[in-house]
């Protein structure tokens, strides 16, 4: 009998405080709604949640940063270590508060991945996180804002733009009412995307590992 051997993408996941994103992609995963898994995922603060959700749900995880590793340069041999030994076919940055040093983006080239709630190219860059982009979109008076899915290269929030998603922004919004709307949308949406890189639809990189 011929058994044909489905691909299941290798999915690393980098997340610094409540992990309700990696939740999300563990749960995408476990439902069979991306056809993936979460096979390590690593945090630079020891007391977020992310860790915690992880060990909820069996999954190895490490409290990897450049205080635990003592510098720069031991934590990038660190986190290129862990990944040579889980193979992950891609890295997915969910709430990941450092930038990856150019070793890491080379090694896995086209296959890192952020995701960010607004509408890049706006409302972008460093400093531009969590609270700081919901209010600096009230502030703008905008209409609508986002969520968007990215590769991820040097620079903060800069890399090809793979995919986007609308949430209207309403009358009497606060920062933390929108914030609580474009994550929501994440949810989903990580979901979606998710599935469609792990059903080849979008191109991961294509440099062997
Ligand atoms: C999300 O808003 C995501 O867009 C940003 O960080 C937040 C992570 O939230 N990159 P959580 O820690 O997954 O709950």
């Amino acid at each position: 009998m011929l058994v044909r051997k489905v691909k299941i993408v290798r999915i690393a996941v980098f997340a610094s405080h409540g992990g309700s994103d990696l939740q999300a992609i563990m749960d995408g995963c476990r439902e069979k709604k991306i056809r993936g898994e979460v096979v390590v995922v690593i945090s630079n603060n020891g007391d977020s949640l992310a860790l915690k959700r992880a060990e909820k749900e069996g999954i190895d995880r490490f409290h990897i940063s450049e205080e635990t590793e003592g510098g720069k340069e031991a934590l990038t041999e660190r986190l290129l270590s862990v990944l040579d030994a889980y193979r992950p076919d891609m890295i997915f940055l969910a709430g990941y508060m450092k930038l990856l040093d150019p070793r890491i983006l080379e090694r896995y080239r086209d296959r890192v991945f952020n995701i960010h709630p607004a509408l890049l190219p706006k409302y972008g860059g460093r400093g531009m996180y969590d609270m700081k982009v919901h209010t600096a979109v009230l502030e703008a008076g905008e209409k609508e804002t986002g969520v968007t899915i990215h590769r991820v290269n040097a620079v903060y929030d800069s890399g090809e733009i793979i995919a986007q998603a609308k949430v209207p922004v309403l009358p009497g919004d606060t920062p933390e009412s929108l914030r609580e709307r474009v994550l929501e949308r994440e949810h989903l949406f990580l979901v979606e995307i998710l599935s469609e890189i792990a059903d080849g639809k979008i191109r991961l990189g294509e440099t062997a590992l």
